[in-house]
């Protein structure tokens, strides 16, 4: 029997990274990887001659505008990629009879909430980045709601890419003290267990659709986790706690972004690892 083909969008970005060395890991399905170039998701014509050709059972949405300051002055661009592009992707998964998983954002909450945010809260960001995010979710659920998923996660780290783990190591060995901002509470998200979650999805025997929030165990601040990074890396550089106040962005970020995950770990049998255990193996990785 033929094998089925899981097109990855966005496939060079930190999940799609990710996803790219577990799938050699599961050679039962055929992988389709795309990027900007070979596949630029706001292009609807493209989609759509795209999945004519190669005809995937199931599109893992991993592209995305994701510079998040830069949206503020980009919002157009922001919004035709984040906004629109995810519903086209689900238009065409319902033309050819395919399951979605999109990749969303906890930006689509205001992070004004005490306790973890479940997949039913209210939804209201506030920047740029989380109203296209939020409209993406938004669109794809309304084009194909039977056989689309949307997983919103967080603070997301790997051995790709940029991000704050290895802007951390890189400031540490340049400079003697750095501050980083600690009235943001979160759970880091390593790549590589989101991707393997998405995974635990595709060969799930249950298909549910639905949205769901997935992002490592625990809370900590970036601050808490900079230390962490600290500590494992046996650095000596001194980590200063500063409010966001004092440190501006373009972008408002939320104070909160705390995600329940019950809902995903009972519909997926997931086992969800400690941001701990997601740190170390990513360091791990990076040498
Ligand atoms: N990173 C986080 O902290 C975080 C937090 C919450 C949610 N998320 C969501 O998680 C998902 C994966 O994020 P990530 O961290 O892996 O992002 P990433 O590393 O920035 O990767 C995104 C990829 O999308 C590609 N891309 C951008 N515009 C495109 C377009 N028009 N058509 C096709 N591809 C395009 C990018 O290519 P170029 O490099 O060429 O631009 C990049 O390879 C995204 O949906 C993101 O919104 C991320």
């Amino acid at each position: 029997m033929a094998k089925i083909t899981i097109l990855v969008t966005g496939g060079n970005g930190q999940l799609g990274r990710e996803l790219q060395m577990l799938a050699a890991r599961h050679p039962a399905y055929n992988y389709v990887f795309t990027d900007r170039s070979t596949l630029p998701i706001e292009d609807e014509q493209q989609v759509n001659a795209f999945f004519a050709t190669h005809r995937p059972a199931w599109c893992i949405n991993c592209a995305a505008y994701t510079a998040v300051d830069k949206a503020e002055s980009d919002k157009a661009a922001a919004f035709r990629i984040n906004g629109d592009a995810p519903g086209y992707l689900a238009a065409a998964c319902k033309k050819h009879d395919a399951k979605l998983i999109h990749i969303s954002t906890d930006y689509v909450f205001d992070g004004n909430s005490a306790v973890p945010l479940k997949e039913t809260d209210p939804t209201c960001p506030i920047n740029v980045y989380g109203a296209s995010k939020l409209a993406g979710e938004q669109k794809a659920m309304e084009n194909n709601p039977g056989a689309t998923v949307v997983i919103r996660t967080a603070w997301v780290y790997s051995e790709f890419g940029n991000n704050f783990v290895k802007t951390m190591i890189r400031l540490m060995k340049e400079r003697p003290a750095i501050n980083v901002v600690d009235d943001q509470l979160g759970s880091p998200t390593y790549a590589a267990d989101l991707a393997a979650a998405i995974l635990q999805i595709v060969t799930h025997p249950h298909f549910a659709p639905g949205i769901y929030h997935y992002s490592n165990e625990g809370r900590i601040t970036w601050y808490q986790f900079a230390l962490a990074i600290r500590e494992r890396i046996g650095s000596t550089c001194t980590v200063n706690p500063i409010p966001s106040s004092q440190f501006p962005t373009p972008a408002k970020r939320p104070h909160y972004s705390l995600l329940d995950k019950t809902l995903i770990r009972n519909t997926y049998q997931l086992t969800i690892p400690a941001w701990e255990t997601g740190l170390e193996t990513c360091l791990a990785h990076i040498g």
